[in-house]
């Protein structure tokens, strides 16, 4: 039997065990999945037991993801743009790092929701961690522009210019969004989270377009926001998270799973 496991601290709360066992299911692999909390100074070590123990690879979530690029003997080039690690893979050439955020994201958006980002005006509300690893994916979707913006506007100008090899982005403040259409805004900043209010952001959402929040959950601040500026589709990241998760599978076994029967199964109803 195969071994995966996701590590963080806290873990109790992570949805990982649940949605690859859907997906062993689905596949009919014989696999194993656990949930490892790590002390926050013992990620190096449990990771190395854990592939000691023959585990074959990890998610990996708050706090360690950055850590996680530094265990790492090589990085995917969306791992590197990202500047963190979702996904560690054990082979014999040694540790792989990569980040699955950003596939997840494009993938939920454009295959699931049906909406094409090709040639699109895009808003990204945040340049933290959630941002910064969903970045390089989004570009490479050929969007028109996307502008970057946040409550600190030199963390949104480093990031765009950090990004600009691969296609066209902008940083500013979180006020450079205002008088602007978008048709899709993508909110990655962590406020809102735990009863708190969505940036103050002054976006118009054009006719049609999508507004999502990477953050999952129900209806969050950003979700009632965005329909006040005229969003006509509005989602949560819960689609994000599956597909995160089906391309680490992926990465790991070479088939990626369907995203669809699990996702349904985790909707409430
Ligand atoms: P994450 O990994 O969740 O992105 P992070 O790297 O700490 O976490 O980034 C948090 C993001 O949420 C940042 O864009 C942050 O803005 P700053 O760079 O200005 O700190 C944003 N954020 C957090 N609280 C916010 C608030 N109350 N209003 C606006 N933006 C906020």
């Amino acid at each position: 039997t195969d071994r995966y496991a996701v590590i963080g601290n806290p873990i109790a709360q992570s949805k990982s065990p649940l949605l690859h066992a859907a997906f062993a299911r689905q596949c009919g692999h014989d696999l194993r999945y656990d949930a490892i909390l790590a002390a926050p100074d013992a990620f190096r070590e449990t990771v190395l037991d854990f592939i000691a123990a023959g585990g074959r690879g990890m998610n990996v979530t708050a706090p360690f993801k950055l850590e996680a690029a530094g265990l790492a003997d090589t990085l995917t080039e969306r791992a590197r743009a990202a500047g963190a690690v979702n996904t560690l893979k054990f082979g014999p050439e040694g540790i792989l790092g990569d980040n699955t955020d950003g596939v997840g994201l494009v993938g939920d958006i454009q295959d699931r929701l049906g909406v094409s980002l090709a040639g699109r005006r895009v808003l990204v509300i945040g340049a933290g961690g959630a941002a910064r690893g969903i970045l390089l994916p989004l570009l490479r979707a050929r969007p028109a522009d996307v502008l970057v913006v946040n409550r600190t506007a030199d963390r949104a100008r480093d990031l765009a210019d950090a990004m600009a090899p691969w296609g066209r982005i902008q940083g500013g403040p979180l006020s450079a969004a205002g008088g602007r259409e978008y048709d899709v805004v993508i909110h990655a900043t962590s406020a809102g989270l735990n009863a708190g209010e969505a940036p103050a952001v002054d976006y118009r959402v054009a006719t049609g377009g999508l507004a999502y929040d990477l953050a999952y959950g129900g209806d969050t601040p950003f979700m009632r926001q965005a329909r006040d500026r005229g969003a006509s589709r509005v989602v949560d990241g819960l689609g994000m998270l599956v597909g995160q998760a089906a391309e680490s599978y992926r990465v790991w076994r070479g088939v990626l799973p369907d995203v669809r029967p699990v996702l349904e199964r985790l909707r409430p109803a």
